[in-house]
Formats: C-alpha cells, structure tokens, sequence
C-alpha cells in the first residue's frame, strides 16, 4: 500500500496592525524608496502586544480546518515551524494544540528558521506516508518582530508577523491519484552561522537577543543555493521546470524570488508574491502565500506547485507539490 500526504487546506493569518514603510522612515534613517526599491515590501504586519506566535498559529491552523472541512479532532500530529515560540519550552505546537482543543496525537516544533516551514512539511510528510499518523498540521508561524533591533536599519525594515497553516492527510494512492508532496530537497550549512543570527540563546546569553545580518552576503548566498535546490527537486521527481504551474517562494526580497525564478526560466506570471504587503514572515512566508494563490483563485486542484526557502543556519531547501 503507497501513501501519500495530500494537503486538504490551507489557512492564513495576518495580526491587524500594519506598519508602513512610512512608519518605519520616522523611526529609523531610511525611506520608503530604499525598501521598495531593494526589498519589494511596503508594509508589514506586527503582531499586537497580547497576541502570541500561538495564537496566529492557532487562527491559521482554524482556517485551514476549515477549508478542509475537517474538526480539530481529526488531527493527530501538528508540526510548528517557529523560531519565535511563546515559551522555551513546551514546544508552540503543543500550546496550539490545546489552544484548539485537540487531546491526542503527537506535537512538536521544528527550527530551521526561514526554511522551517520547508523541513515542516517534509517531516510530516513521512510520518503521514509510513502510516504512523493520519492527519496532520503544519504550521509556520513567527512573531518576527520581537526579535528585531528597532535601532537597525538594516533588518528591522525586513520583517513580519504572521501564520499559515496546511492540513495534510495520509491517502492511499488510489484516492489521491496525482495529488500531494512529491518531494522535498533540505540542506544545511552550519559553517554560516554568522551570515544570520539572533546574538542571544537559553545557553549563551540567558536571553532572547536580535536578529543580525550580513544581507549583501546572504543574498548572494541565496539566489545559489536556492535555484540548486529548486534544479534537484524537480529532477528527482522527474518532472520538467515547463511542468510546473505555480513558483510559491519564501519571501525574502523581491530580488531574490524574480532573480531564481529567471534563472529557472519560471515567467514572472507564476511567481506568487506577498511581500510587499507582508515583508518576511520567516517560516510563514510560504504558507501565507500559498493560501493567497489559492484563496484569490490561482492555484487550482492538480496544480504543480514549486516551493523554495532559504535561512538561517544556513538553511535551505524546496518541495515540489500537486495541490
Ligand atoms: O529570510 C532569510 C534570508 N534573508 C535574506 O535572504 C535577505 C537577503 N539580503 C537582502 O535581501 C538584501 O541584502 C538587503 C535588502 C538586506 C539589503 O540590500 P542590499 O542591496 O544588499 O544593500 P546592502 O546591505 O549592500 O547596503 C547598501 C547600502 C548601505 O549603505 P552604504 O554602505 O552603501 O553607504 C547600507 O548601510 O544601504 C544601506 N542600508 C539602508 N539604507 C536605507 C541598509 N539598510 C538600509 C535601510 N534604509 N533600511
């Protein structure tokens, strides 16, 4: 028997409050055409003081329930990708877990930081097709902004807040027919660890510490690594880059998404694109703009899905999906 993890909805999340480009002109030195022009992002939202990485998590997961029709207690594994969760420990997932008032099951977090929602989704992705779980979440979600120096230009103006989610569910091949995750390629390097960071831990420092960042060096880093993770996964899975519908990549940098789908030779009309109205959500950027090609009518039923990331660690990877 051949099992597949064929995802049956997806769901978003966006905290109210936006903070412009404008905003951020009078906060630190630096204006709204230097973000536009290098970025693409014009605004971002940040989560409200009382809101928690749980509970943006918890609404996105809600929505994709919903949209697959399913109740909370039909789930019976939920991953988190976070590198911003409400406590050290327990993990997020298991607070979101009772957040929606599941009692069974397995939860856990997942640390890859922009690429997690990419590891997220491989791992539960095996766990559903050994057999060993039936329905699962998977969930980035990322409260970004409390770990950014508002005093530094050069990361403050990048980040979001936000959540999405995925319900997976375990089906035999005959039901799914071409459907679900056909793939996924994950890679690290932790020989860069100093290219992105937070200079603070549980370990080191005691404390939560800031994101820091060689971003001219990253961005060079990234367009390499993740067109090379792109390549191998679509060959592994023996398809042709002309086969693939939809480009849902993280959300870095506008220059990053429409300088990798060149380099694949992607149109520049299958790239689906969120940040300039949500900047970097770390691990919900791909999630959230997957919902948005779905919710606003692009990604239909059997469509080939290329999904890309790349953070800190380095990490990086991609996925290839029939929605
Ligand atoms: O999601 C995880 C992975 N992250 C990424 O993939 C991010 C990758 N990196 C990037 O997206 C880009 O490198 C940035 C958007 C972060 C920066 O763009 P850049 O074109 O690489 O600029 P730069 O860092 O080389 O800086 C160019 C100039 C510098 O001034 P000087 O030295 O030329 O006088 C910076 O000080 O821009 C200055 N600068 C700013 N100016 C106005 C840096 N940040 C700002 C700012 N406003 N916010």
């Amino acid at each position: 028997m051949t099992l597949k993890a064929v995802i049956r909805g997806c769901g978003a999340f966006l905290p109210q409050k936006v903070l412009t480009n404008e905003d951020l002109a009078s906060m630190v030195d630096t204006s709204d055409e230097w973000i536009r022009e290098r970025t693409g992002i014009r605004e971002r939202h940040i989560a409200g003081e009382d809101e928690k990485t749980s509970d943006l998590a918890a609404a996105a997961a809600r929505a994709a329930l919903d949209a697959a029709g399913m109740a909370p207690n039909e789930i019976d594994l939920i991953v988190v990708a976070t590198t911003t969760p409400d406590l050290t420990f327990p993990s997020t997932a298991a607070i979101v877990q009772a957040k929606l008032g599941i009692e069974s099951g397995a939860a856990f977090d997942i640390q890859a930081v922009c690429t997690g929602f990419i590891y997220a989704l491989s791992t539960a992705e095996k766990f559903l097709t050994t057999g060993q779980h039936k329905r699962a979440l998977v969930i980035g979600a990322e409260t970004f902004s409390r770990i950014l120096d508002w005093d530094d230009r050069a990361t403050c103006v990048l980040f979001g807040d936000g959540a999405g989610a995925f319900v997976l569910e375990a089906q035999e091949e005959a039901e799914a027919g071409s459907r679900g995750v056909m793939n996924s390629y994950l890679r690290c390097d932790g020989r860069m660890v100093d290219l992105l960071y937070v200079d603070g831990g549980v370990s080191s420092t005691q404390s939560v510490g800031h994101v820091r960042m060689q971003g001219n060096r990253v961005f060079r880093e990234a367009v390499n690594r993740i067109s090379e993770a792109m390549q191998r996964v679509i060959a592994d899975a023996g398809v042709a880059v002309a086969d693939v519908d939809w480009f849902v990549p993280h959300q870095a940098n506008e220059r990053i998404i429409l300088g990798v789908a060149k380099k694949l030779d992607l149109r520049k009309e299958q790239v689906i694109s969120t940040i300039s109205g949500q900047g970097n959500t770390s691990a919900a950027s791909i999630p959230l703009a997957y919902c948005a090609g779905v919710d606003d009518g692009r990604i239909k039923q059997g469509d080939l899905v290329l999904i890309e990331g790349m953070g800190g660690g380095l990490t990086w990877g991609a996925a290839l999906l029939r929605a």
